[in-house]
């Protein structure tokens, strides 16, 4: 068993450790990470261990990026299929000389790019030095790269000395964790260390951008957006990620091609020109749903309450239509607590695929396995 001997004391104390098996949980600080339990965590990642760790968009299971076998072990600790590759995290750009062997071109966009997201929620797809692992880009000749906007994230990655391999740290096909109550039900007692540090300030993953083609590509939609990367580069492009890649064809990127961000309950989204009208079908379905005796969850936001009984329905009014980061941001959270509340269906509203809406549609189209209900002009 790992063990750490220190007690919790006060209230500010950062250690306060739960263990079973061989999981530890440490408490650090945001703004203030406690540098000597930064070193243990660290010294976990150099003997080949893997530490769960905070990043701005969401929490990452990570283990040294050069040690084959210890990247082979976060496959085995998420279930995740052996053909989806992991991003590489850097806390610098000299680590991005370890595994990046792009051009010039593929360097200009990194540094333009870089200079204006990094750190954050962006990763660039690059083309790798083969000094990364074959584990970690499952054979690709590409390579994930991104520079965390999280203080914790960064400090862990430069005490460890090398770039930290690192999916979401949740089951395979469960959503991605933006709470470390989320990675502690998925993952506890599966890995070393699970270091809490507080809320995920984005809350879904990062956009990963395609740097090596003429036109960069947005593989999957995140808080940077098509808009944000055309500023910089002049060019970009996001491919309609509802497509279902061609029998035999190979995805750009491996992970879009699973049904990922399920919970348990079956999600539906309604879609529609008018929202008022989407909202009274939405509110009629329910009452089907629920004369069935289903559990029914309904995801929303504020506009949208008085649409639907709260006391017969569990209903999320995430935020307001008019901030949809907010909204996205509470997704992961209201999908994991429809479970938790014992639902058996989620009816959502859909939302405008402008902006960061794209990342919001793309992770509700995912967990609603592409369950779309278009209900046209009423
Ligand atoms: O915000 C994030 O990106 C979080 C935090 C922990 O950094 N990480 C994350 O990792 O979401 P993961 O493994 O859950 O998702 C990575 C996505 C997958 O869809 C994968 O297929 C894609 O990035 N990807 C990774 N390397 C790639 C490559 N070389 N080419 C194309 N797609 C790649
Ligand atoms: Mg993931």
């Amino acid at each position: 068993m790992t063990r750490i001997n220190e007690t919790s004391g006060g209230k500010n104390d950062e250690f306060s450790d739960i263990q079973a098996k061989n999981t530890v949980v440490i408490n650090l600080s945001k703004d203030n990470p406690d540098p000597e339990k930064l070193e243990y965590c660290a010294e976990v990642i150099k003997r080949g261990g893997l530490v769960c760790f905070p990043t701005e968009t969401v929490y990452g299971l990570g283990a040294n990026a050069f040690d084959p076998a210890a990247v082979k072990n976060i496959f085995k600790a998420k279930g995740r299929p052996a053909d989806n590759p992991l991003i590489v995290h850097i806390a610098g750009y000299d680590m991005l000389n370890l595994i990046c062997r792009g051009g010039e071109n593929q360097r200009n966009r990194i540094s333009l790019l870089g200079k204006e997201y990094w750190p954050g929620p962006l990763t660039m797809i690059a083309d790798r030095d083969p000094a990364v692992p074959d584990e970690v880009s499952c054979g690709l000749q590409t390579v994930g790269i991104r520079m965390p906007d999280n203080k914790i994230a960064l400090e862990l990655i430069r005490l460890s000395g090398v770039p930290i391999a690192a999916p979401s740290a949740n089951l395979s096909g469960k959503p991605s964790p933006s709470k470390a109550e989320h990675v502690i039900k998925d993952l506890f007692g599966r890995v070393d260390v699970i270091i809490d540090g507080g809320d995920c300030r984005v809350g879904v993953e990062s956009t990963v951008l395609d740097i090596t083609g003429d036109i960069p590509a947005i593989l999957r939609p995140g808080a940077v957006t098509l808009e944000d990367v055309i500023k910089v580069l002049g060019k970009g492009e996001l491919p309609d990620w509802k497509k279902a890649p061609k029998k035999g064809e190979t995805p750009r990127s491996p992970g879009m091609k699973y049904t990922h961000y399920s919970p348990d309950a079956e999600v539906r989204i309604y879609d529609g020109k008018d929202i008022g009208g989407v909202r009274s079908f939405i509110a009629k379905e329910a009452e089907k749903e629920a004369a069935n005796g289903k559990k029914v969850g309904i995801f929303t936001t504020k506009e949208g309450a008085y649409a639907y009984d709260g006391k017969r329905f569990a209903v999320t009014c995430a935020g307001t239509r008019d901030d949809l980061l907010t909204v996205t941001h509470l997704l992961y959270g209201a999908l994991r607590d429809f479970d938790k509340k014992g639902v058996d269906v989620v009816l959502a509203e859909a939302f405008p695929q402008t902006g960061v809406g794209n990342a919001l549609m793309n992770r509700l189209y995912r967990a609603a396995g592409g369950c779309v209900i278009d209900i046209g002009d009423n």
